[in-house]
């Protein structure tokens, strides 16, 4: 898990400097495909999911009021533009999934502080960890923070245990529930954390038309970021993180 973590964070590092106005997400796609395949590995994202509907693309690119599962295609990233990067690599058989939401410069301030709610909701949240700890710890902390700005916390979709599997369980959910009430964060978990925070509503709705599109109901932005971590004796460690990428205490 720690090399599948380091080369998908490795992909991330690569693609930065691409993400810019002017570039398609198709264009993006590709350049996360071809770099993945170029270095002997699998790109979860393609062809996972239902035999009747599996996602076409490599990685995937949502923006502004799209929450999560956009489909790389024919946008044109422009000034103003937010969009989240989410990638997952298949390295040896193991998965390193993550996140991070770019911005298009210049953006509205409203905007930013929807980036900037849902970077420090991840980096609290996993500030927040100890070995051993509950489950419910991760949702009561990005909920409290989310709250302090009066943002929408999806909990229609989650974070989860992560191996072998793309998606295993538990379900990490962004909210407090029962559920992750009654379950521990022992040493040997695997497990990825990636709130979507929403500029109004928490409510979403689900392209039918792509059956894989998930956008904000009223039609306001949501940013997330990701991470994919372990908890160990010693305490939590973020398998999916450069130090090129954004830290903790970054702004954006
Ligand atoms: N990477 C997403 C996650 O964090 C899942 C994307 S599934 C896809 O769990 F099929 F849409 F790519
Ligand atoms: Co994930
Ligand atoms: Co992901």
């Amino acid at each position: 898990m720690r090399v599948a973590g380091r080369f998908n964070a490795q992909l991330m590092d690569f693609i930065r400097p691409h993400v810019q106005a002017g570039v398609t997400t198709g264009a993006i796609d590709k350049l996360i495909h071809d770099y993945t395949l170029d270095h002997g590995h699998v790109p979860a994202c393609l062809g996972y999911g239902p035999v009747k509907n599996p996602y076409p693309r490599s990685c995937c690119t949502s923006l502004n009021h799209v929450v999560c599962h956009g489909i790389p295609g024919n946008e044109v990233l422009k000034p103003g533009d937010i969009m989240n990067l989410d990638l997952t690599t298949i390295v040896n058989g193991w998965h390193g999934d993550q996140s991070e939401t770019f911005v298009i410069e210049p953006i509205a301030s409203d905007v930013r502080q929807v980036v900037q709610c849902a970077f420090d909701s991840l980096h609290l949240a996993i500030a927040a960890l100890y070995p051993g700890c509950s489950l419910d710890l991760i949702g009561q902390v990005i909920a409290r923070h989310a709250a302090r700005f009066k943002f929408g916390v999806v909990d229609k979709y989650v974070g989860h245990g992560i191996g072998r599997r793309f998606h295993q369980p538990p379900n990490v959910s962004h909210v407090p529930t029962r559920e992750a009430k009654s379950l521990r964060i022992e040493p040997g978990l695997c497990f990825t954390i990636e709130p979507m925070i929403n500029g109004g509503s928490k409510k979403t709705v689900e392209d039918p038309r792509d059956g894989w599109t998930v956008r904000t109901s009223d039609g306001k932005v949501s940013a997330q970021f990701e991470h994919t971590l372990l908890m160990t004796e010693a305490g939590v460690e973020v398998l999916t993180t450069t130090e090129n990428g954004p830290q903790p205490g970054h702004k954006f």
